[in-house]
């Protein structure tokens, strides 16, 4: 299928620049029928612009900050999923990068559900540091967080997965994530074994090995895509010993 992108409005926050000279190399937007080489891939790149980050533009507190730029994300519809998030954790030493939903953001952390048995799982218990990625690139932005994560109590997990639509809770359910599968058919054939179990409109026990992670951070950057790679970087880390204030730093991009 040919995609090519027309943007009405390329001023505007969250459309993207048209090709830009790489070289003498157009880049064409119709990239499903791009042939793919050094060339073609060297040739991807975007100028960024679309707005700038100042320090006095940030909330004193990094999650209103967060708050503020999720909701953008989320209204633009250029970003598809905003709360996706990359989730990275160690496993024997080398970090794996995996996306998940955030389904909560308080003072406290980011919250997202997962298998209590699977690889992530694994490596939170191993080592719980993590760190979260928010790629919104049609806005020319990222969200990284780095933070320590945490089990959330069985009656914040109870009440996620009651809201849940009922075949996510048979899938969830059937999954024992991670974990080898001989053939899709034994994962089917769990599903269905389950939905005879419990039907649709019936309380779907939450397994005990489903459940959330909250990440409470401990530094949080916020990046803006600029001219030239003149890229805003303004990062919150925590600044006191009791880890209730924080302090912002400029980076170099
Ligand atoms: C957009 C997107 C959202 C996802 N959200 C979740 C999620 O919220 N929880 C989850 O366990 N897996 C989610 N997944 C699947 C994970 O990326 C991953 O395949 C799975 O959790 C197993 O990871 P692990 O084997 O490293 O533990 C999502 C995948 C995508 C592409």
């Amino acid at each position: 299928m040919r995609i090519v992108h027309t943007f009405a409005d390329e001023t505007k926050l969250g459309a993207p620049k048209r090709s830009q000279d790489a070289g003498g190399a157009k880049v064409k937007l119709d990239t499903a029928m791009s042939e793919i080489n050094r060339e073609t891939i060297r040739a991807m790149r975007l100028s960024y612009g679309q707005a700038g980050l100042t320090e006095a533009d940030l909330a004193r507190d990094p999650i209103e900050q967060f708050k503020k730029w999720l909701s953008e994300a989320s209204e633009n519809i250029m970003v598809v999923e905003a709360n996706a998030m990359v989730l990275s954790t160690i496993t024997d030493g080398a970090p794996v990068g995996r996306s998940v939903l955030l389904k909560d953001v308080s003072s406290d952390g980011f919250t997202f559900f997962t298998n209590y048995l699977s690889r992530k799982a694994d490596a939170i218990a191993n080592n719980p540091k993590v760190s979260l990625v928010f790629p919104w690139y049609p806005m020319e932005r990222q969200v990284i967080i780095i933070g320590t994560a945490e089990k959330v109590s069985t009656q914040e997990s109870d009440d996620y997965f009651a809201a849940r639509p009922w075949g996510s809770q048979i899938g969830a359910t059937a999954s024992a994530q991670s974990t080898e599968l001989d053939s899709r058919e034994t994962l089917e054939a769990k599903y269905a074994q389950l939905a005879e179990k419990y039907p649709e409109g019936s309380v779907v026990p939450r397994p005990e090995y489903w459940g959330g992670y909250l990440v409470r951070p401990v530094s949080i950057e916020f990046w803006q895509g600029r001219h030239s790679r003149l890229h805003d970087r303004l990062r919150y880390v925590r600044s006191d010993s009791q880890k209730t204030d924080w302090q912002v730093n400029r980076l170099n991009p």
